[in-house]
């Protein structure tokens, strides 16, 4: 079995996803919930279902990421994870936590990357008029919402799409890329997946 710590930051519909994926006869068990606010909606999500939580508080930490981030490491000790998965993990993690999870970690992003990395990207693809967004699996690196690309899927742009019904769209193929690929990904497929 592999083991997957999945950290969020806010609702955690993606961990959810995640976490209902690993049953049966799939590889992957959800190992830890972390998030870096105590109060995320994910964490009670997560415990409901019977998976254990862990808060880390970025705040107390200031500008100071590398303790933020070797106190996010020793948290994660006891639960002896294989793998993580961020699931809308809202904090950017620098080289000195990813090095060591490089190539067992993944992150979601709403945006076909390589567009739209960082923040706001719904907006952004309906003010460049794209008739097409979507969302992307990939491999985390140290730079920001890199990384090989494991699957993506697409969603057509309706000509009334606000970055709110666009998101909610995206968020509903989101919710359906991420466990296939954390499956292929557990059974060693390095291949890029696309949606629909
Ligand atoms: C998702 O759109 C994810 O791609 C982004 O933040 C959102 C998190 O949603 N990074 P949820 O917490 O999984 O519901």
């Amino acid at each position: 079995m592999t083991r997957v710590a999945i950290f969020v930051s806010g609702g955690g519909s993606n961990m959810v996803k995640l976490v209902e994926s690993m049953t049966g006869d799939h590889p992957g068990r959800a190992c830890v919930v972390l998030s870096n606010q105590p109060d995320a909606g994910g964490l009670k999500k997560a415990a409901d279902m019977g998976v254990p939580t862990l808060a880390v508080d970025h705040r107390p930490f200031g500008k100071d990421r590398q303790s933020f981030e070797d106190a996010l490491q020793t948290a994660l000790v006891p639960f002896e994870p294989d793998m993580i998965c961020l699931a809308g993990f809202m904090r950017v993690l620098t080289a000195g936590f990813v090095s060591p999870w490089q190539g067992r970690m993944l992150n979601i992003h709403p945006s076909l990357l390589p567009k739209y990395k960082g923040l706001h990207t719904h907006a952004r693809a309906l003010e460049a008029g794209d008739g097409e967004a979507g969302c992307t699996v990939h491999e985390v690196t140290s730079a920001l919402d890199d990384g090989p690309i494991l699957g993506q899927a697409r969603v057509t742009v309706a000509p009334d799409d606000t970055p709110d019904t666009l998101a909610a769209r995206v968020l509903g193929m989101e919710h359906q890329l991420y466990p296939l690929v954390l499956r292929r990904f557990i059974e060693g497929k390095r291949d890029t997946v696309f949606l629909p």
